[in-house]
């Protein structure tokens, strides 16, 4: 019996069926931008395991998180320790960040990357079991400035890659003084409704009320619309740093509109938080998220420093990109494409592949040519820039034909001069 793939996971393929995103080379592509654009902000890598101890991602994105409590692959390894496949890329940082002190090597810690997540969700389009995430962490800076630096990255990429009608939702959830107000008020409004609210809003008032906010059930919804406003509770300082955020967007002419239900849902997050969403995957789906996490590595055991990033998905940009008809570059092919209608020309062909590679030229060669049409329509696939044919009669007059596959353009080159013409 053929195996097939698990649920939610896909092949990425280096062959590219139409309007599919599944293709190595939109993958390549998007990532050599993304290497690019953190350049250009000065953006370090950081690569860190597929898999950390469970409570990594427990403690920090939240024990009443839906990533946690119901989309984690957790398993115990051989010697009974839970184990988790990275959901999201936050924590593993920050773990590393703490354990290998690197506070000490930097007074401010640009870090990125590049990986793939694992969440156990139900699968639809754009979202995945395993998908690959671009996120930043800026850790060290608490200032409204880091914000719109790391949102002004991530809206730089997207134009870079072509991306159109997108949409900046930002919002604060405050601090923690801000929070814990703001709760209480809200959850005492609550309390008398409960019996109308969703079955999951139910349970988040025990254990998360303030991820009612972003329910996208219509009957939690209206309820709301007379709910107590976070914005109500701000401490002036976490205020301030909001009002600081929107005028510097402003006269950085980024468009903006706040989204005061926007509260994300991962737990770490305290002021800033900000989704984009892009109009051909439908408003509701966001291409990239992120916010400000202040107090997440003191609670891993590091020092009290600020700290701001995003994420986002890649496989939701290239879709976007598919939609939006954003340019792909082509794929290149080789320089040449032999094809030996002899044996003893395969021989023959076979040396000059391995010198040309050796000289840094790529070659291709068809070892099982028997029909040149078949071979050139090979040749075609490939996208290779010339084809080098030697059959009977060029081996017996000692040239090559070298024929460019986009010109048409045909010449017959001596042997002995072969890798010099080649070469150029
Ligand atoms: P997140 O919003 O959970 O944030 O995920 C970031 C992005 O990953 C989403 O906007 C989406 O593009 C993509 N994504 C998430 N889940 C899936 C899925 N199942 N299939 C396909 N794409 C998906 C985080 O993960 C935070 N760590 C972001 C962050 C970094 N906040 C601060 N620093």
């Amino acid at each position: 019996m053929k195996q097939t793939i698990a649920k939610g996971l896909f092949d990425i393929l280096p062959y590219l069926d139409e309007g599919d995103f599944r293709y190595t080379h939109y993958y390549r592509y998007v990532e050599e931008i993304i290497h690019q654009v953190a350049f250009l902000y000065q953006y370090s890598e950081i690569r860190t395991p597929v898999f950390e101890k469970t409570e990594v991602f427990a403690r920090s994105v939240g024990t009443t998180s839906d990533i946690v409590t119901k989309e984690m692959y957790t398993f115990e390894d051989k010697g009974k320790r839970s184990l988790s496949l990275r959901p999201e890329g936050t924590a593993s940082v920050i773990r590393s960040f703490v354990e290998k002190s690197l506070d000490q090597r930097s007074k401010n810690n640009k870090l990125y990357y590049i990986s793939p997540m694992f969440r156990y969700e139900r699968p639809q389009k754009g979202r995945y079991r395993q998908h690959h995430q671009f996120g930043v962490e800026a850790i060290g800076n608490g200032s409204a400035e880091q914000d719109v630096e790391v949102i002004d990255l991530l809206l730089t990429l997207y134009e870079k890659l072509g991306l159109k009608n997108l949409n900046l939702m930002i919002n604060t959830v405050g601090d923690k003084e801000s929070r814990d107000s703001f709760r209480k008020e809200f959850v005492s409004y609550l309390i008398p409704l409960k019996e109308k609210l969703s079955e999951d809003s139910k349970v988040r008032l025990e254990k998360n009320p303030l991820r009612i906010l972003d329910s996208k059930d219509k009957q939690d919804q209206e309820l709301l619309k007379n709910a107590p406003l976070l914005q109500e509770h701000l401490t002036s300082s976490a205020k301030e740093n909001f009002e600081e955020l929107k005028a510097l967007l402003k006269s950085f002419s980024i468009p903006f509109v706040v989204n005061n239900n926007l509260v994300r849902g991962l737990d770490y997050y305290n002021k800033t938080v900000f989704e984009v969403t892009a109009e051909a995957l439908g408003a509701h789906i966001s291409i990239g998220g992120g916010g400000r996490y202040d107090g997440l590595i003191s609670t891993f055991g590091g020092p009290d420093l600020p700290a701001i990033g995003f994420g986002t998905g890649i496989e939701r940009i290239i879709q976007t990109m598919i939609a939006q008809e954003a340019p792909f570059p082509e794929e290149k092919g080789p320089k040449y494409f032999f094809i030996p209608l002899e044996k003893e020309a395969k021989t023959f062909c076979f040396s000059l592949v391995h010198e040309l590679r050796k000289k840094g030229i790529s070659c291709e060669i068809d070892l099982k040519a028997k029909k040149i049409k078949n071979s050139l329509q090979q040749a075609n696939t490939l996208k290779a820039e010339s084809v080098v044919i030697i059959g009977s009669e060029e081996l017996k007059k000692k040239v090559a034909v070298i024929k460019n596959m986009n010109t048409r353009e045909q010449i017959e080159v001596p042997f002995d001069k072969l890798i010099e013409t080649m070469e150029k």
